[in-house]
Parts: C-alpha cells; structure tokens; sequence
C-alpha cells in the first residue's frame, strides 16, 4: 500500500481503558494496511502513547475528570461520567475534523467504542456514518439482553445470585456466570447495559471475535439486528501492532523465559482492571509455590486493596520460589503467551486476554472476577473446552491441583490439545477465505463506500 494515495479517513474513538485501547490501536493498524487513513481521538485520561503507531494520527480532547471520579473502583460509574463529559469536547473536535478535511468526504466515519457512545449524536449530527467497535464477545452482549428482560420482569435481583442453576436461554451459562459487577450500583450497571445495547443510529458492529468459537452466537446477533455484524478476530493477528500498554512492560520476564523448559511456565495475570485482596494474594502465592511448577506472576500496581504490590506478598514466599518464580508489575503479554516455555495461562478471562491464548493454544484456568469475564470463563471451560475454571473462595490446595492437572496430567493433556486445535483454527479464520479474512474484507468495503 506505501506510495499509493490515501484518500479516505477514520476517526477512532477507543474507550480509555487497556482492554479497549489495544484492540482499537490493533484495529486502525488493520485499517491502515487496507489504505485508510486514521485519525484517533481520545481522552487525557489514559492516554494511549502515540509514539509506537507513527501511522495513526492522535488528538486528545479534555474529559474534566476529577482525581476522585479517576481513582474510584467503580469503572460503570466511570463510564457514564466520561460520557457525560466528552459529548460537547468530542463535537468540536469532530467539527473541526470535518473543517480541516483535505477535501469534503475525505472522513469515511467514524468508529466508536460500544463504551463510548458519546461519539454518535455528534457523528449523526455532521453526517458522518458511525460504526460500534465491541471490544468483548457476542454472547455476553446476547446475555445482556436476558438481563434487561429478566429486570423488566422483576426477576432480577436474583434471590440467589450464586445459583448454579442453568440459563434457560444460554445454556451452560448458570446464573451465577451471568456478567453482573458488582462494584456499581445495579441502577448504574443498568443504565450502562442499556446505553451499550442502544445502537442508536450506526451502521454497522465490528467484533474482535471469529467463527471458530462464536458462530452460532454471531448468527443469533445477525437474526436479530437489521445492520451488519462483521467479526474480524482475532485482530492482533491479522498484521503486525507495536505495544499500547499504559504501564511499562518489563522485558526481564523474557530471557527469564528462555532458561525454561517447553510448557512448563503457567503464566498468571488478571489484566488491568481486575483487583483482589491480601488473602486471596496469599491463597494465590502459595497454590502457585506448592504446585512447584514455575511461573511468571505480573502483580499489576494497584491490583491489591490497600497495599502496594510487592509488599503484600506473604512472608517467605519469595525465598520459597526464588528459582522458579518470576513477578513483574507488567508483562509484555502476547510474547509471553507465543513463548514456547509458557504451558498454561492463569487469567481473568479478559476478552483480549483469552482471544491472546487461544491463538497461541494456550490452555487456561479461569479465574474471573466481573462482567463478561465471568461468562467467558464458563465458555473457556464448558463449550470450548480449553481449559479448567476455579471457582468457589480461591484456595491454595485446589489452586496447587488445578496446576497440576492442567501442566502434567492426562486431563491438562486433553486441554492442551484443544488449545492447539483452536489455535490453527483462529488462524484459519483471518487466512484468505476464511470467515474473518471475508467479514474485515466486506468492512473494508463498506466503509470505502460511506
Ligand atoms: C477489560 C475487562 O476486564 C475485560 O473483561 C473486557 O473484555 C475488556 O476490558 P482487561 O481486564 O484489561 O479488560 O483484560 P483484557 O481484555 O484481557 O485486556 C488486557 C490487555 O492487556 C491484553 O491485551 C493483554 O495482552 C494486555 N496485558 C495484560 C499486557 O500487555 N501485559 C500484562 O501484564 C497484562
């Protein structure tokens, strides 16, 4: 494509969260190899490091937000405030997008996150096309859905949240798998839902999912939406993106990698958002010693209430695993997972995060703690059978087990070759002809079309 001439233009909107930053950088890198150009505005907030997309253009616009509303654990309220709050910034940014235009409809439309739905009024009123980017999968947006029918019906608040009885819709979910936060008051999760499900007046979705797991819950989608869904994933392997993390990557982790036998690394991370307590931290550390497996740990600064990382880490447990225990405070994640030394992936079942594994065919346990990790967990484990769940109070004897099981036993075995099996067809996925390969072909054209 270099040389040739660039003559229609994306605005990107992500939402300014990692797990939402990553796969809109990755998407404009694809949209830039199809020969759009790429505008992406964001917050101050968060703000994503432009210095490794010399590609992209970024702008930033202001988003007001107090240190109090920033550092809250309650990321919905957080949501709805931004929304609030970069309405009025974003139509002026957008307003003088259009002026500075090279030549009138040289912006194609634009792409928004299904977070930050403040982008639509603004597009609509400059008639600009606007398509959502879902940066999660299809079922949980399709579980949603029962939700806000279950609450309109009064039968949510469950009276046992934690029921393993079965969704009569979206079986082998249970209700306890349903993708409830619970750091946000139910008024404002509702709110959020509803906002998210609201297309308003886009034109089409894009999903960083692919038919090899999601077939029938994209068919579902597509019979019950007049626009197009285009599931595209897995994204980050469709050409090649420099990092955007928001923390420091500690490279160490790597060449500690190398010393390792093939497989024999379980590899732990409950991404960014994720937090847990001292006592699970210690239930952690000493499942993960006892299982004398070796592992490379990120303790994500801030991911422990009340305690800097390193410091809450039991006493003794470093000189217990001295030899094979690495922990860092932030992993370069997708080398890691490609590294033939990491045999299993201990995750929160992120959406990125368990895209990131089954294309390396890394099985997982599933350790969830809020919204759609938690109904993807029970898919990891339940429909694609890729790796184990830990569910009930996290336990250093069951963690120590499930360890086991999943690294060298027969079961972990089985797994294991799912994992791979996934793996080759991902990639079949984005290879010419595949169900992915054609959806981000007809995106491409439709966006070219606007
Ligand atoms: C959030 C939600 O928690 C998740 O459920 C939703 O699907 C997306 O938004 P997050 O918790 O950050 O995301 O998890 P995930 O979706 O897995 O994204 C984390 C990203 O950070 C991944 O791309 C991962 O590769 C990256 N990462 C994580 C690193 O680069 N280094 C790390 O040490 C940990």
């Amino acid at each position: 494509m270099e040389g040739q001439q660039r003559s229609r233009r994306v605005i990107l909107v992500p939402s300014p969260f990692q797990g939402h930053i990553n796969p809109m950088l990755q998407l404009g890198a694809i949209l830039y190899s199809k020969g759009l150009c790429i505008t992406v505005v964001h917050t101050q907030y968060n703000s994503a490091d432009a210095s490794g997309h010399p590609h992209l253009q970024f702008i930033s616009i202001p988003d007001n937000l107090s240190d109090d509303e920033i550092s809250s654990p309650d990321k919905t309220t957080l949501v709805l405030i931004l929304n609030q709050k970069c309405e009025i910034p974003f139509r002026e940014c957008l307003t003088q997008l259009m002026q500075d235009q090279a030549t009138p409809g040289e912006i194609a439309c634009v792409i928004y996150d299904e977070l930050s739905y403040f982008c639509e009024p603004a597009a609509h009123d400059l008639r600009l096309p606007s398509v959502i980017f879902r940066t999660s999968n299809v079922i949980t947006f399709l579980v949603r859905g029962t939700m806000l029918r279950l609450r309109a019906e009064g039968r949510i608040p469950f009276s046992d949240p934690m029921s393993e009885e079965l969704t009569p819709e979206h079986p082998p979910l249970r209700i306890k798998d349903m993708p409830f936060s619970y750091f946000a008051p139910f008024e404002v999760l509702f709110e959020m839902i509803n906002n998210v499900r609201n297309m308003r007046r886009s034109l089409a979705i894009i999903y960083n999912t692919m038919n090899c797991i999601e077939e029938s819950s994209i068919t579902k989608l597509q019979q019950k939406i007049q626009i197009p869904v285009f599931g595209i994933g897995p994204i980050h392997k469709v050409v090649p993106t420099s990092s955007s993390s928001l923390l420091e990557e500690d490279a160490n982790c790597m060449q500690w990698l190398d010393k390792q036998t093939p497989n024999s690394v379980i590899y732990v991370s409950l991404g960014s958002m994720a937090s847990t307590n001292e006592k699970e931290i210690a239930e952690m550390a000493w499942g993960l010693a006892n299982s004398k497996q070796p592992f490379l740990w990120v303790v994500r600064p801030g991911s422990i209430q009340g305690s800097e990382c390193i410091e809450a880490l039991p006493e003794g447990f470093k000189e217990e695993v001295e030899d094979r225990g690495c922990i860092v405070k932030w992993a370069p994640q997708k080398e890691v997972l490609a590294h033939k030394a990491v045999g299993g992936f201990l995750s929160h079942c992120g959406w990125n995060s368990t895209i990131e594994s089954i294309c390396e065919g890394v099985p997982m346990l599933c350790r969830p703690c809020f919204g759609d990790q938690k109904v993807t967990a029970r898919y990891v484990s339940h429909v694609w059978k890729m790796g184990l769940h830990l569910e009930n109070e996290l336990d250093r004897k069951e963690l120590e087990k499930s360890v086991r099981m999943l690294m060298t036993d027969k079961e972990g075995e089985e797994i294991r070759e799912r994992a791979m099996k996934l793996k080759v067809e991902a990639q079949l996925c984005i290879t010419e002809g595949g169900s992915s390969y054609r959806s981000l072909k007809e995106l491409v054209e439709f966006i070219k079309s606007f």
